[in-house]
């Protein structure tokens, strides 16, 4: 990391640093935890086909608009709208990031608990049992007791705060480069492990064969959530971190590094569960709670099976404490930024709403797991918060993004950007312009008016 420059804002230090810490943002449980969960839920093939095209449609051109936004101006969401739309109201966009970033911190805490319990499970040798069944069981013991979810949840939201508020400067920026390719080469191991198994075939033909009759508007609403979800896009993460990016950093080729490398991240998480789910014979439909009954599993089966559990365990909480920084940033840097708190103030209100929340979505496996609105529905915090952030938030953060930036931004600024004044030959960069004026946000709004049931 560089000298703050003249605007006082931290910069990254080298070219792999800009990549390794925006894949860091990118690559969490939203690749190992969430994906196989959605793509198992959602028809997989047909949700992988889905993915895979918005990521391209809409992933990448709103990925550009987010980092000319924030290096451009040098600043959070809101004043990236500010400085850029003068006097209008476009800031107002900035709620949707802060919202989406609390609701997203307070229940990705509780899965990164989850993945620290086991991880202590791990070490601890408790994770070997013979069947599926009893590793559903393990879980659900787990899930639903009264406090190990609500502890763990707190001690993982206590380092995120202890790394948080030191600042961009320290830290992330090394993690990130020594972590990433770790994790993507244990991924591997595991990938070839699975390949090996008797279910492989059935897994990898659920997870690459599209079964075209399985997409549905939900399906497409799932996948778009999924996609806005694992490229950190939509809440001023992205544009947070494009404000640390030196000018000459090409905008266009690290959109579509990040993109490919989280892509790839994913779909490798499913060719290492889907092979599995499939010898093991349980139903890929069960939600959230697929990964961490499969992976034990698949553990269990190889040879030092406790040092890969807890090598991987442990690189999971760590890739999760990459992305939860970068998520964190963004209300931390509206409250620094625009309410002229002191980081330190704002690093514990973050932490404490966060905490606020998560207590309750890690109670909505147990004890609130039958709390109703006044008998006509079940509250779920958890599911809630989980749908509603990736599905309609940050979409609808995105959609506005990709307006503002294809509409309002003056056209030459808007390529000389992209292009940093005509230095980078990027041959996409009418697609990427095309895209951001007419297919996002289009695409995104009519996805939404069908999958919410609208038309
Ligand atoms: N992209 C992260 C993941 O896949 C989650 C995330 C969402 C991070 C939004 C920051 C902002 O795990």
């Amino acid at each position: 990391m560089n000298e703050p420059d003249k605007q006082n804002r931290a910069q990254f230090a080298t070219r792999l640093g800009v990549i390794a810490t925006t894949v860091g943002s990118a690559v969490g449980l939203g690749n190992i935890w969430r994906f196989p969960y959605e793509a198992g839920q959602n028809g997989g093939g047909a949700f992988l086909l889905c993915y895979i095209l918005i990521i391209l449609a809409f992933g990448i051109p709103v990925l550009c608009a987010e980092f000319v936004m924030g290096r451009s101006t040098r600043s959070n969401i809101f004043g990236a709208f500010r400085k850029l739309g003068s006097k209008s109201k476009w800031h107002n966009v900035g709620y949707i990031g802060i919202i989406a970033s609390i609701m997203i911190l307070s229940f990705y805490s509780v899965v990164a608990g989850w993945t620290m319990e086991y991880l202590y499970q791990s070490i601890s040798g408790a994770l070997s049992h013979d069947t599926p069944a009893q590793y559903h069981e393990q879980f659900v013991s787990f899930s639903t007791s009264n406090w190990r979810p609500i502890m763990w949840t707190a001690i993982f939201l206590a380092l995120n705060y202890l790394i948080v508020r030191q600042g961009v400067k320290k830290g992330i920026e090394k993690m990130s480069n020594i972590m990433m390719p770790i994790l993507f080469i244990i991924l591997l191991i595991f990938c070839v492990n699975s390949l090996m198994m008797p279910g492989a075939k059935a897994g990898l033909s659920f997870l690459f064969n599209p079964d075209f009759d399985k997409i549905t508007p939900s399906v497409i609403l799932s996948a778009m959530g999924q996609a806005f979800f694992s490229l950190s896009l939509g809440l001023g993460t992205m544009m947070t971190y494009g404000s640390y990016f030196q000018k000459d950093t090409p905008l266009v080729k690290s959109a579509t590094t990040t993109a490919l490398l989280d892509s790839l991240i994913a779909i490798l998480a499913g060719v290492i569960i889907f092979p599995a789910v499939f010898s093991f014979g349980v139903s890929p439909e069960q939600g959230p709670t697929l990964v961490f009954e499969i992976l034990p599993s698949i553990f269990n089966h190889l040879p030092g099976s406790i040092i890969w559990s807890s090598l991987f365990f442990l690189l999971l909480v760590i890739a999760s404490l990459s992305s939860t920084i970068s998520m964190s940033e963004v209300s931390i840097a509206y409250f620094t930024e625009e309410k002229k708190m002191s980081r330190s103030r704002a690093t514990i209100l973050n932490t404490a709403i966060a905490l606020f929340f998560g207590i309750i979505c890690a109670m909505s496996f147990g004890c609130l797991s039958d709390l109703t609105f006044f008998g006509l529905f079940r509250i779920d915090l958890f599911t809630f918060f989980d749908f509603f952030s990736s599905n309609v938030l940050l979409p609808l953060g995105g959609m506005f993004i990709s307006i503002f930036v294809g509409w309002k931004l003056d056209k030459k600024f808007l390529r000389d950007e992209l292009s940093n004044h005509g230095t980078q030959h990027a041959r996409s960069l009418h697609l990427i312009i095309f895209g951001l004026r007419y297919i996002a946000p289009t695409g995104i709004a009519l996805i939404f008016l069908m999958g919410l049931g609208i038309i």
